[in-house]
């Protein structure tokens, strides 16, 4: 069997990737420190890329990679990862987001503390040679507000522990409600509430589009005179013109940096300032974080090559192992069923609805709609459609998905319905799963059928009148094709009728022809599922 080429291009822990080294089927190929050329060459064959934030997966690196299937980023931000590009690709992106939580509040804690007490400079005096008590008066964190914008992981880590230290604690973040705030014994605000009353700021958002500048000159203006700074999280959230005028002017009595807007770099103007204290990004870089990182980046990665189910995807909605279990048994079907759908019109596709009855109801079902997607929209696109890019790509094709739920599922104890706008016409076909007896299509247009879906089916439109199932048998057996199975459904007596043929092999271009041929056939498709 070939060997995955699973290629890691920053330092990772050796403990942490030991699990990978020891994995069949995966050759690691670690080449770090590599120039843009060399990761655009190294990428070609890689089929996994694992990666920190040193390295900048960008959307040209995601386009030279020919075979790269995932892409795991040991850590939490993907800020350095082209995730529309990847997603395009349908390249799945995983992260590491609990390994370093522990690692990166401890460090903000730290920081903190050493920017309350001058740490940092009072070593450096020393190391000069002065002995200099008066120049290093710092301030106490007890009774000081801390303002923490953004409680995510490490947000509520750092709350936790500033509560350990008798601050008090102001935050704000989209998902905080005050019942999670009393619990935590901190204060709820928003954004404007947080920065006016702190004494301390530190930021924990993600750096995305609503994020970046943050903290810029509007904001500071807000804050209390002399107020400190930590960001240990991303460089751009906050503005650093603006914070570097606030120091200057003495808005800010001190900033400490762990992360900037540009890394790495040789001398930063902020740094010429004595009230900023900085690391280089190390907020991560302990021991345990970097093995845990790399245990868990490296865990799905292999998950992903077995062909299991990730447990961080960024770019598909993470579903808990108990809600997979659930629906796991469905997946098949729905790619079946809306593989199914596509073959029943040549029509362009709108609107696609998909019902969830019964069982299913109760079930986060988005991957059963990504799988349903994937099989619709592979008649027209291929196989490169895939639960990563398939909503990405009805999105461009301005395709609009939408998901029903009903506990309701005529007599069914689960029931998957999907429904799409085909040109002029709505088509839908439905399917369940049958205890002991697998997956069945029950229901195609207003037709109730009883139908194994796979193998190769014909679906045949016809009026119903004397003949037409024996004439189509006839033509069927004068072409040597063993019909397996037979179901004739019908709207009225003498009106519109369907017959769902299961055959023993495909059914060519040229037989199709023969049948439509037939009086009274409407329409007749091959379905290969
Ligand atoms: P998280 O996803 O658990 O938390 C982020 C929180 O920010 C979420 O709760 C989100 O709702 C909130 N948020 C988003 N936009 C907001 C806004 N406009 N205002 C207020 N809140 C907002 O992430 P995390 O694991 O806690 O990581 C936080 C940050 O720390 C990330 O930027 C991550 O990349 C960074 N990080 C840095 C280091 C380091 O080495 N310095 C290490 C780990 C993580
Ligand atoms: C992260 O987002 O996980 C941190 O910035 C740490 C790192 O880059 O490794």
């Amino acid at each position: 069997m070939k060997q995955a080429i699973l290629l890691i291009t920053d330092p990772l822990s050796e403990e942490g990737m030991r699990p990978l080294r020891e994995a069949s089927g995966v050759e690691l190929d670690v080449r770090t420190g590599l120039t843009t050329a060399e990761l655009l060459d190294a990428v070609k064959t890689a089929d996994a890329l694992l990666v920190r934030s040193g390295t900048r997966v960008t959307r040209q690196v995601i386009e030279a990679a020919e075979n790269l299937k995932i892409i795991g980023r040991a850590g939490v931000g993907v800020d350095n990862i082209d995730l529309e590009a990847a997603t395009e690709r349908g390249i799945i992106v995983v992260n590491a987001p609990d390994g370093n939580t522990n690692s990166a509040a401890e460090h903000t804690v730290a920081m903190m503390a050493a920017l309350a007490r001058n740490i940092p400079q009072a070593r450096q005096s020393l190391l000069e040679g002065r002995w200099d008590r008066k120049a290093f008066i710092g301030i106490e964190l007890k009774n000081k507000t801390l303002g923490v914008v953004g409680l995510g992981r490490i947000g509520a880590e750092v709350a936790r522990r500033a509560k350990g230290q008798r601050m008090n604690v102001i935050a704000c973040d989209p998902f905080l409600t005050e019942e999670r705030a009393k619990e935590m014994g901190i204060t709820a605000g928003t954004f404007d509430e947080v920065i006016r009353a702190a004494d301390f700021i530190t930021v924990h958002t993600p750096l995305m589009d609503e994020t970046r500048h943050l903290i810029n000159a509007e904001a500071f203006a807000k804050m209390k005179n002399g107020v400190r700074i930590v960001n240990c999280a991303r460089g751009g959230i906050i503005n650093e013109d603006a914070l570097f005028n606030a120091i200057e002017s003495g808005k800010v009595a001190g900033a400490a940096l762990d992360v900037f807007e540009e890394e790495p770099f040789t001398g930063h103007r902020l740094l010429t300032l004595p009230q900023v204290i900085a690391t280089p990004h190390l907020g991560a870089s302990t021991i345990e974080a970097q093995e845990s990182v790399a245990i868990d980046v490296g865990r799905d990665v292999l998950r992903f090559l077995n062909g299991e189910p990730v447990k961080n995807p960024v770019n598909l909605p993470s579903v808990s192992k108990e809600a997979l279990a659930k629906i796991e048994p469905f997946f098949d079907l729905a790619e079946k069923l809306g593989a199914f759908l596509s073959r029943l019109s040549d029509q362009p596709l709108t609107d696609v609805n998909i019902r969830y009855s019964g069982d299913l109801a109760d079930c986060d079902v988005r991957p059963l709609t990504r799988n349903a997607m994937k099989g619709l929209l592979k008649r027209n696109l291929g196989t490169h459609v895939n639960d990563v890019n398939a909503k990405f790509l009805a999105d461009s094709f301005n395709i609009r998905v939408s998901e029903h739920k009903t506990t309701e599922s005529k007599g069914f104890q689960q029931l998957i319905t999907v429904e799409a706008k085909m040109g002029s016409d709505t088509h839908r076909v439905a399917g369940t799963l049958l205890s002991g007896f697998g997956a069945r299509i029950v229901k195609v247009d207003d037709y109730a059928v009883d139908v194994t879906p796979s193998g190769h089916l014909l679906i045949i439109r016809h009026k119903d009148q004397p003949g037409a199932i024996g004439r189509v048998g006839m033509l069927l057996a004068e072409e040597n094709i063993n019909i397996a199975t037979m179901q004739v459904g019908r709207s009225t007596a003498g009106g519109d009728a369907i017959m769902m043929i299961t055959v023993d092999h495909e059914v060519k271009p040229d037989e199709i022809r023969r049948l439509k041929g037939i009086a009274d056939i409407y329409e007749v498709r091959a379905i290969d599922l």
